[in-house]
């Protein structure tokens, strides 16, 4: 079996023929979104810290771009540890926000970095709690990406705020203030200015060994 504890972003190309998907995700406006991608998953509403399923009921287990949202994380993982069978891989992947300071959000939210500097952990925390719930094995690659981005694109997308988390989590005066800095660089560098942006992608792959005897952690 092969699930994404929470919804849209599975590799779908992955799909090992013949197994069994499931998805989960705690809302149901989300799972409606998650089941019209993909019909092939079964979908199932439920709590990544409290997952209802038995002991060992999956050979692979991926979480994209949501543990920041989960609030028990220690227990999150500890879950992906007991649904494994023996040998089962558990995958992460997020953007790592210690590692992208220069992203254009922060830049010009920097209420946003203020947030998720609350509910994102540095990878070498993430490392010690994935390996302290049990896994063998804890490694982890970044892919380091320069986002150079035209302003004036940056300013649409900003201004449709609901299209990035970060900019519904801060409060309207700082969204505001942040609009505002960009109209005003936009005026001073003109419609054509270019900035600097980054965006840093983590991916950990924790093993469960069969036997408890040895843990390695490589980066
Ligand atoms: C940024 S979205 C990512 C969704 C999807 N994995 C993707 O990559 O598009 C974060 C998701 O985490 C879900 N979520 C937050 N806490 C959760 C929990 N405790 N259990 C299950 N899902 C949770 C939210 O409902 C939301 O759908």
């Amino acid at each position: 079996m092969k699930t994404d504890l929470n919804t849209q972003r599975v590799n779908y190309d992955a799909i090992v023929a013949g197994a069994v998907m499931v998805g989960m995700d705690l809302f149901a406006g989300m799972l409606r979104q998650a089941q019209a991608r993909c019909q092939t998953a079964v979908w199932v509403q439920g709590d990544n810290a409290a997952a209802p399923f038995a002991d060992g009921s999956f050979h692979y287990i991926t979480n994209q771009f949501s543990y920041p949202h989960v609030q028990n994380k220690p227990r999150f993982f500890a879950e992906t540890y007991r649904l494994l069978q023996p040998d089962g891989r558990f995958v992460l992947t997020n953007i790592d926000l210690w590692a992208m300071p220069g992203w254009a959000i922060y830049r010009y939210f920097p209420a946003a970095w203020a947030l998720d500097e609350q509910d994102f952990w540095p990878v070498e925390q993430l490392v010690e709690v994935l390996a302290g719930v049990g896994y063998g094995r804890v490694s982890y690659t970044h892919q380091h990406i320069p986002v150079p981005t035209r302003l004036a694109d940056f300013r649409d997308d900003a201004a449709a705020r609901h299209r990035t988390s970060q900019l519904m989590a801060i409060a309207d005066a700082d969204y505001a203030a942040g609009l505002a800095a960009i109209g005003h660089e936009l005026q001073a560098m003109g419609d054509t200015a270019v900035i600097e942006s980054e965006v840093c992608l983590i991916t950990l792959v924790c093993e469960k060994f069969k036997e408890k005897n040895e843990w390695t952690i490589l980066s």
